[in-house]
């Protein structure tokens, strides 16, 4: 897994212009953590939404101009955040086509589009980066999967790299594992939020006030990550550590596994990349 220095980062991107065509809740975010982290300042960016009066409502929020004018916003840059939804993505690329040229780089955030769809959209050899963030990205907890297409070199893919280690952590796949990557850490905070949910209602059943029962679900959950990520033991020997014979927290994995809980979450990953395959056709 790579992360990036920011402040290397930020010199690379210093004379850097961007387009953030979809200001959404992804591209957002994005714009939001780019700003936070001084990795671009506001006279870098422009954005756009299909709506005018979002746009209006939006003009205050970041201090960059916000409009509706794909083109305009794609001529203005060098790097292009296509953050609109899979099934709109083709119209935007037919949109921006004119302002195309092997100078700039697109860096797609939609799941299941293909680097080769939007290149045979862009009409010209330049350089996609197919990216999937997650939402932890608002507090630089995310994490980003990147792939090239067949333009892409080295350069593309570290700037692009450089953009996501500002909000987490990122690691450069072959784009065969994309659609997976969507139905695991795309849609994983999901997943992860029901359970914390689910822990902090348990403990609220067993008496805890509710403040204090999501305090230690969502601490709890966060520790036992860091664990995995920092100690680098595989999770079942982590698991073994709290599991004393004869304790009680063997009689809860118990529980544990009677429901399903191990099965229904490879299920559910299962069924969100599967469905992460068809999304950019509907
Ligand atoms: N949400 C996630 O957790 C997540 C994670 C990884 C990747 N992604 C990817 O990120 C992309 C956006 O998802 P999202 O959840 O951020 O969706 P979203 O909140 O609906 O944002 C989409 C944005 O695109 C704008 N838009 C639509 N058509 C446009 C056009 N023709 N020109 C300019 N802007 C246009 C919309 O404008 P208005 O506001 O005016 O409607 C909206 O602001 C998707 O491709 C998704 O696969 C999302």
């Amino acid at each position: 897994m790579a992360m990036t220095q920011p402040t290397a980062s930020r010199e690379a991107m210093k004379d850097v212009h961007i387009a953030v065509l979809g200001a959404g809740k992804m591209g957002g975010i994005l714009l939001d953590a780019f700003l936070a982290n001084n990795l671009l300042r506001p006279d870098q960016i422009a954005a756009t939404v299909r709506h005018a009066e979002r746009a209006r409502s939006l003009d205050d929020r970041w201090g960059v101009p916000v409009g509706t004018d794909n083109l305009a916003a794609a001529r203005s840059a060098d790097v292009l955040l296509l953050a609109v939804k899979p099934v709109q993505i083709a119209d935007l690329v037919e949109e921006i086509r004119p302002a195309l040229h092997p100078g700039k780089i697109l860096i797609s955030l939609a799941a299941s589009v293909r680097t080769r769809t939007i290149e045979e959209s862009a009409g010209c050899d330049l350089p996609v980066v197919r990216a999937m963030p997650n939402t932890p990205a608002t507090v630089a907890e995310g994490m980003t999967a990147l792939c090239g297409g067949r333009f892409a070199g080295a350069g593309a893919l570290a700037l692009a790299t450089s953009m996501f280690a500002t909000v987490g952590r990122t690691v450069v796949l072959d784009e065969k594992h994309m659609d997976a990557v969507t139905g695991l850490s795309g849609s994983g905070p999901a997943f992860l939020y029901i359970i914390i949910e689910a822990l902090a209602e348990a403990g609220v059943n067993v008496g805890l006030p509710r403040d204090v029962a999501t305090l230690l679900a969502a601490q709890t959950t966060l520790g036992s990550a860091k664990m995995v990520l920092e100690t680098g033991a595989h999770p079942a020997l982590l698991k073994d550590a709290v599991t004393t014979p004869a304790g009680c927290t063997v009689d809860g994995i118990l529980e544990l596994e009677e429901g399903g809980l191990r099965v229904t979450l490879i299920k559910a990953v299962k069924r969100s990349t599967q469905r992460a395959r068809k999304l950019a056709n509907s």
